[in-house]
């Protein structure tokens, strides 16, 4: 079985797009980019306000614009706006600590699937054909180690991680066509409001892994990252039925 093609992306020089990027991961992916000389950062964010703290930090290399996952037209009138941009870094999510025995569990999966599939969904199908004009670029989503292990009580995030994931494999081979490296990154726990919110800040690593990481990943072209410890032991099990499936051409089965 033959691996697929890399594609080596370094960020500096060049205009990036983050979503989610006034807290958390997003913030640090932000400061990142920087800081590895990134000309222009679009701060992707649901309200304009939250970016102010970026703007002053960093002046006009940081523009605010408002993204909303859950309103499609705020990622259409983006990648408008935004046409310069040669990073799409998909960081905006939502957690669902809930289970599939929940009563309302159809409805919470729902959700999690409108934020973290949907809306990945149409941030690529927004900004391909940017991505393409300005010469291929890269394309970042933040994923999970719960795309790949369940946990039960966790269980719809998983599901809504594992479709996330999915599409993300379809993007790498989809976008790398266009000359564009994908790069789908499984963060274990990190601190952040969400980890926080997951009552499992004690354990947590610090969002500067995850992002310097990325930069890093990018400019090895690899396809996976497991930036943290937790995540390292997940990817380490993981590596060789990526190599030998995930990442492998395996279109002697019919499968692309
Ligand atoms: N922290 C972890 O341990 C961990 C582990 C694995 C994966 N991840 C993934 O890493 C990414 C970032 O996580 P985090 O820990 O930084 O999360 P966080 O602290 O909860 O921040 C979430 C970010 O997403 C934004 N967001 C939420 N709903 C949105 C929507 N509908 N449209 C646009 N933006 C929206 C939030 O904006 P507002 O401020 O407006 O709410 C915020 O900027 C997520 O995809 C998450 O699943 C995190």
């Amino acid at each position: 079985m033959k691996s697929k093609v890399k594609i080596n992306y370094d960020v500096n020089g060049k205009i990036a797009l983050v979503t989610g990027a006034n807290r958390g991961i997003g913030k640090a992916i932000v400061d990142a980019l920087v800081s590895k000389g990134a000309t222009k950062i679009y701060a992707a964010v649901r309200n304009l306000n939250t970016a102010i703290p970026l703007v002053k930090r960093y002046g006009s290399k940081v523009v605010p614009v408002e993204l909303d996952l859950a309103k499609p037209e705020t990622i259409t009138a983006t990648a408008e706006t935004a046409n310069d941009v040669q990073v799409v870094i998909n960081n905006a999510g939502i957690f669902i600590a809930s289970t599939p025995m929940a009563s309302d569990a159809i409805d919470l999966l729902e959700l999690g699937m409108k934020i973290n599939v949907f809306g990945l969904i149409r941030v690529a199908q927004a900004f391909a054909p940017v991505l393409k004009i300005n010469g291929g670029g890269a394309f970042v989503q933040l994923n999970s180690v719960a795309s790949l292990k369940c946990a039960s009580n966790f269980a719809l995030h998983s599901a809504s991680k594992a479709a996330a994931y999915s599409i993300t494999q379809a993007l790498h081979q989809l976008l790398g066509q266009q000359g564009t490296a994908v790069l789908s990154v499984h963060p274990g726990l990190i601190a952040t409001d969400m980890s926080d919110a997951a009552g499992l800040a004690g354990l947590a690593e610090p969002a500067t892994l995850v992002a310097e990481g990325i930069i890093a990943a990018l400019k090895a072209g690899d396809f996976h990252l497991f930036p943290d410890s937790m995540a390292k032991r997940v990817g380490s099990a993981y590596q060789s039925f990526s190599e030998s499936i995930i990442e492998a051409d395996i279109s002697e089965y019919g499968a692309h």
